[in-house]
């Protein structure tokens, strides 16, 4: 087998057999492949599409690329992934309330993509957390905690790491083969039984409108099923920012205090309960979605799921008190100050791509790939759709290093939310895929 011969054949929009995939995925990661020829497979991928059969075998050769980790637990490995949002910290919770609730969660997240923040930065602002914990840290804290948040180490689907990279700088992002493959090879590595994912659509989302967002759900549930998982999906809106912050750090402090049945945003409430009930019927814990809701209020309410982040936490090496005092350890902004709309009225919607854009301007996102983050910044008390505004209920409070980025993120923050005269309601569980 050559490389360019086989680019041809998905250039002409022929059928790659799974050896051909195999030959390509081997290559990319001993070199057999070279980047420019891994690109223009990529970019054939992108144009010709993948049927089933070749998006399932493009999916385990990633996923068989590297080192696939296995468990001899006392109950099913489970886990959820999403697509990626706005203010989305649902992980920092749903993994310690399924703990509570006798599953185990060995979750590989990842950073920041863009405007969309992501779950390790988020955990890298709590002082001594290890997201890059080695693997026998990470499956020790799994056996005894029950859950273990960490980033993808360096022989986890390594394929998917390389292949990520060209594709990011190559224009081939947007396929939803690739992104299933991308997506399924790094959470079958971690060796999961049963995934429930969060396919995040509208402004603030990687999809934008429903039906793709649908398609790319289908895809990946059809694709982990024919793999070994099984998997179902949950649409969730993603046209507000979800929950009441927007920052790593501030994100961490509304998470801990939602485990802590405080503060409870109540958008942010229903994707983790729905999220947290259809993977705890779905691995069999529970028969029902009502019995599974009622062990998920049970774990919040006893203060289980909170007991369970907070050995997560000092297992990988923060303090030991994070849980009772996160906003002691957590950094804070110099400047923490309300923004408040020209006028007043109901918040009819935002632009929620953008926002995320703006915590990127506040250094809290990344513009290089080896940039340091500043962990502080960001919004809280963050409006939500329907909210009534005015001169007395801001819009956001902004957390920023100086007044010159604070005016800044004021100024766009009242341009990027469009306040009208009635008041509307829009839900955020938008349908299931099984
Ligand atoms: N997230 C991934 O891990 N891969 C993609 O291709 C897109 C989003």
């Amino acid at each position: 087998m050559f490389p360019q011969e086989i680019i041809r054949k998905k250039r002409d929009g022929h059928t790659l057999s799974p050896e051909e995939i195999k030959f390509f995925i081997k290559g990319v990661v001993d070199g057999g492949f070279a980047d420019i020829q891994t690109a223009a497979m990529t970019m054939a991928m992108f144009l010709n599409g993948l049927n089933q059969d070749e998006t399932v075998a493009l999916t385990m050769a990633m996923r068989d690329s590297g080192e696939t980790l296995h468990w001899r637990l006392n109950g099913p490995v489970i886990d959820k992934h999403s697509t990626g949002g706005v203010g989305d910290k649902v992980s920092l919770m749903l993994a310690p309330i399924l703990a509570a609730c006798g599953g185990y969660v060995p979750m590989i997240a990842g950073r920041g993509l863009g405007h969309t923040g992501g779950t390790l930065d988020k955990l890298d602002s709590i002082p001594g957390y290890d997201t890059s914990a080695d693997n026998e840290t990470f499956k020790q804290t799994v056996a005894e905690v029950g859950c273990a948040i960490i980033g993808q180490t360096g022989n986890l689907a390594p394929a998917d790491k390389k292949i990520y990279a060209i594709r990011d700088v190559c224009g081939t992002v947007e396929s939803i083969p690739l992104i299933t493959a991308s997506i399924l090879s790094k959470k079958l590595a971690a060796g999961l039984e049963y995934l429930v994912m969060d396919l995040k659509c509208g402004r603030g989302a990687f999809m934008e409108d429903e039906e793709n967002a649908k398609k790319l759900a289908e895809c990946i549930v059809a694709t982990a099923n024919d793999a070994g998982t099984q998997t179902t999906a949950v649409v969730t809106d993603m046209n507000a920012v979800l929950g009441s912050t927007v920052g790593n750090a501030l994100e961490v402090c509304e998470a801990v205090e939602y485990l802590q049945n405080k503060n409870i945003n109540p958008r942010l409430d229903k994707v983790t309960k729905v999220l947290c009930a259809e993977i705890l019927t779905s691995c069999g814990l529970y028969q029902t979605h009502e019995k599974a809701e009622q062990a998920v209020a049970a774990a919040l309410s006893s203060g289980r799921a909170l007991e369970k982040f907070a050995q997560m936490v000092c297992m990988l090496g923060g303090p030991a008190d994070f849980a009772e005092k996160p906003a002691f350890y957590l950094p804070h902004a110099q400047i923490s100050r309300p923004v408040f709309a020209q006028e007043r009225g109901y918040v009819e919607s935002m632009s929620t791509r953008d926002i995320g854009m703006l915590l990127v301007g506040l250094k809290g996102g990344r513009t290089h790939p080896d940039q340091k983050l500043d962990y502080a910044t960001g919004f809280s008390s963050f409006c939500q759709i329907g909210d009534y505004v005015d001169e007395h209920t801001p819009l956001a409070y902004v957390h920023a290093q100086n007044e010159e980025e604070f005016n800044e993120a004021a100024y766009e923050l009242k341009r990027l939310i469009k306040i009208g005269a009635e008041k509307i309601s829009t839900p955020v569980v938008l349908c299931k895929v099984s």
